[in-house]
């Protein structure tokens, strides 16, 4: 696992479709890791991508925790709860691989495009090379944002690899 200093992230409050303000701010595993895994334990089954997020509060925690040891996140906060949670780990080759959730009350409505446009932002001024992820062929809504934002698929087997490179 490489060593890296993540820069600060700057909070931001965004709108979603709806209008509605929600907070993005960078998360903090001492502080946000219980309310990170009350939203993973209220989160549907029905939503869950290449078997994650796990179905045990165990297996949250163990996740979780390896994320929050590996990883830099950002989280959407709404009224003292996260809704969203985005995380990326960086590997050897100086890109990140990125996850992202949006409990199912608040998906479609356009909140993972700004979490998203934000990390991107934040993964250029931190100087990595790129973003990569992977996703399930049939995840068409995740795989419609990420084309959006400008991923490609690098490797379209059952699962989707898909690439964001950030520097020319
Ligand atoms: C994938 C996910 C992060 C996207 O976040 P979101 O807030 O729901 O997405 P947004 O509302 O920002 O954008 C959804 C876009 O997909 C489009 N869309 C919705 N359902 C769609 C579908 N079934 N097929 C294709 N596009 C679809 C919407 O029209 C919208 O695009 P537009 O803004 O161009 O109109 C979120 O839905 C989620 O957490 N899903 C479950 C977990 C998951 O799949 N995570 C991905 C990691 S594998």
């Amino acid at each position: 696992m490489a060593t890296v200093l993540f820069p600060q992230f700057q909070p931001k409050i965004v709108k979603d479709k709806t209008g509605e303000e929600i907070l993005v701010r960078q998360y903090n595993h001492e502080t946000d890791r219980e309310a990170l895994i009350e939203m993973y334990e209220k989160y549907d089954p029905d939503y869950r991508c290449l078997g994650l997020p796990p179905l045990t509060r165990s297996g949250i925690e163990t996740w979780v925790d390896y994320l929050g040891k590996n990883g830099f996140a950002i989280v959407a906060e709404k009224n003292g709860k996260i809704i969203g949670h985005l995380v990326i780990v960086p590997d050897e080759r100086n890109r990140v691989d990125l996850t992202i959730f949006v409990h199912q009350n608040y998906q479609n409505k356009g909140l993972g495009q700004e979490m998203m446009k934000l990390i991107i932002e934040y993964c250029k001024k931190a100087g990595f090379d790129g973003i990569t992820l992977v996703t399930e062929r049939s995840n068409t809504r995740a795989i419609h944002v990420y084309r959006k934002l400008g991923f490609e698929i690098v490797a379209p087997y059952h699962e989707f690899d898909m690439y964001l490179p950030l520097k020319k």
